[in-house]
């Protein structure tokens, strides 16, 4: 595997093999010695166009515990400022010596233009790009789901529900296809304006009520963050309104079922769409899912910088 932009691009095989990978992995970050040599010699930039707190600092740990080198690149201090464009900063990159170039960027699309334009010939990774995909938060999401459920390979039979903003959310695309092809059921729930058209074609159910949905006792709940910043005009009539009827609240926690698990990428709008007592509680993963992402970049970042033809 040279790249990963987007879950499309994972075999189920694939995908098992990156959870298997990642699984084993974890163990390296138990030890009192968390350091691997498998990737000494090679150079990882971290290429972030947008914020991040989880996925740049784990790539960066998942980069350093395979022994690679790390250079992490802000935007807001760099040539881009002067006008400099996404090919001539990634040749730029390259000609410093990247051997990968993990991307976050605020356009759809920018991942894939990195990889497959011939602009550069490093592998380039997906950290998000724009409302599309985010494929390694799915991965991680995949990985904790896996663990709590006591699953070895697949998800299958699995029954997710995820809500909120799925219009601007990456998470929830790469979920969706993530979850499809684990053999999960998926529900996706949200208000009309923020739930994008064709989202069933990607064999997700629609929910327009998050009571009813819930009512159904899924054993995932993902609430998402509502994304303002990808928001012009009004999508919903207030912050109140849009809480009353999709937010976590503590009275709709209290009545998931006894197995069921709650799951948010960060960051979190406490209060906004998800309570404390969701976030706090014992039934959340957002700690592991955070944990997680280390062993998951690890795998991603050895598979497409090994060479190994997986
Ligand atoms: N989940 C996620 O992508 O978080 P960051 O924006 O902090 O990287």
């Amino acid at each position: 595997m040279k790249h990963l932009i987007s879950i499309s691009d994972l075999t189920k095989d694939q995908a098992v093999k990156l959870l298997d990978d990642a699984a084993e992995l974890a163990s390296v970050n138990e030890r009192e010695v968390k350091k691997l040599p498998a990737l000494r010699g090679k150079t990882v930039v971290n290429l972030f166009f947008e914020n991040s707190t989880r996925t740049r600092i784990s790539f960066e740990i998942a980069a350093k515990r395979l022994s690679a080198d790390v250079i992490n690149f802000s935007a807001s201090t760099s040539s881009l400022s002067k006008g400099e464009s996404l090919k001539d900063t990634a040749q730029t990159l390259e000609a410093l010596g990247a051997h990968a170039i993990v991307v976050r960027h605020p356009y759809s699309g920018a991942a894939h233009a990195l990889a497959h334009r011939g602009w550069i010939s490093s592998s380039i990774i997906n950290a998000g790009d724009g409302s599309h995909e985010h494929p390694t938060q799915a991965l991680l999401d995949a990985l904790t789901l896996r663990q709590a459920f006591g699953m070895s390979h697949d998800l299958a039979g699995l029954r997710a529900l995820i809500v909120g903003d799925i219009l601007h959310s990456r998470v929830a695309r790469s979920n969706v296809l993530l979850l499809k092809l684990l053999g999960a059921e998926v529900t996706v729930a949200g208000p009309t304006t923020l739930m994008p058209k064709g989202i069933e074609a990607m064999g997700a159910k629609v929910s327009h009520n998050l009571d009813e949905s819930l009512s159904q006792k899924p054993d995932a709940v993902m609430m998402l963050r509502v994304q303002k910043e990808r928001m012009q005009g009004s999508f919903f009539p207030s912050e109140r309104e849009y809480a009353k009827s999709w937010a976590l609240t503590g009275e709709r926690f209290s009545s998931l079922g006894e197995n069921s698990v709650v799951l948010h990428p960060g960051p979190m709008n406490r209060g906004f769409e998800i309570s404390s007592e969701a976030a706090d509680s014992s039934k959340s993963l957002v700690l592991k899912q955070v944990a997680n992402g280390v062993s998951v970049r690890m795998a991603v970042l050895y598979a497409t910088l090994s060479g190994e033809a997986n």
